[in-house]
């Protein structure tokens, strides 16, 4: 079992984004048993709040799921994922407040997942209003980062 915990700073743009989009692709994967995944904010403005109106649309528009997400903060307990994607390099500082990370565990920006690009930083939608190009950019880094789960649990004899 691997174990994804997606983060941005308000849980309610860019990582719920995140989770719904990855749990559709590991969903067509046949893989909900072996990949949990989650998100949380560094943030507490938005605690209980559904996704943002412009994250809830682009998710509609392509026909993913969005049932039961609401806005959390991160805890010391979230340290304890395998993964923890953060979207930008606030995420990844603030994350590394909340306690002492487990060495095994990855965290990671989401881009670093994509190879060819050189901006590793998601924008954050709540100022820009550009929920298309956060999509396409999540888009990217969901699909690679499942590429990389998926070699390390065959790898592991985990699956086929
Ligand atoms: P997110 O966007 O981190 O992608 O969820 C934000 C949401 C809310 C705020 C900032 C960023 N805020 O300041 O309330």
């Amino acid at each position: 079992m691997v174990r994804v915990l997606f983060i941005c700073l308000g849980n309610i743009c860019r990582s719920p984004m995140a989770e719904a989009m990855f749990r559709d692709l590991v969903r067509k994967e046949g893989l909900e048993a072996v990949i949990k995944m989650d998100s949380a904010g560094t943030g507490d403005w938005h605690i209980g709040h559904p996704p943002h109106e412009g994250t809830r649309e682009i998710l509609k528009k392509n026909q993913i799921s969005y049932k039961g997400l609401k806005a959390r903060k991160v805890t010391s307990d979230d340290l304890s994922y395998d993964y923890i994607i953060g979207m930008d390099v606030e995420n990844i500082k603030n994350i590394k407040k909340v306690g002492s990370i487990p060495s095994h565990v990855k965290v990671k920006r989401l881009l670093d997942f994509v190879e060819d690009k050189q901006e590793k930083n998601v924008p954050d939608p709540y100022y820009s209003g550009n929920f298309e190009e956060v999509y396409e950019l999540v888009k990217e880094g969901t699909e690679k980062l499942l590429e990389e789960i998926k070699n390390n649990l065959k790898a592991k004899g985990e699956i086929e």
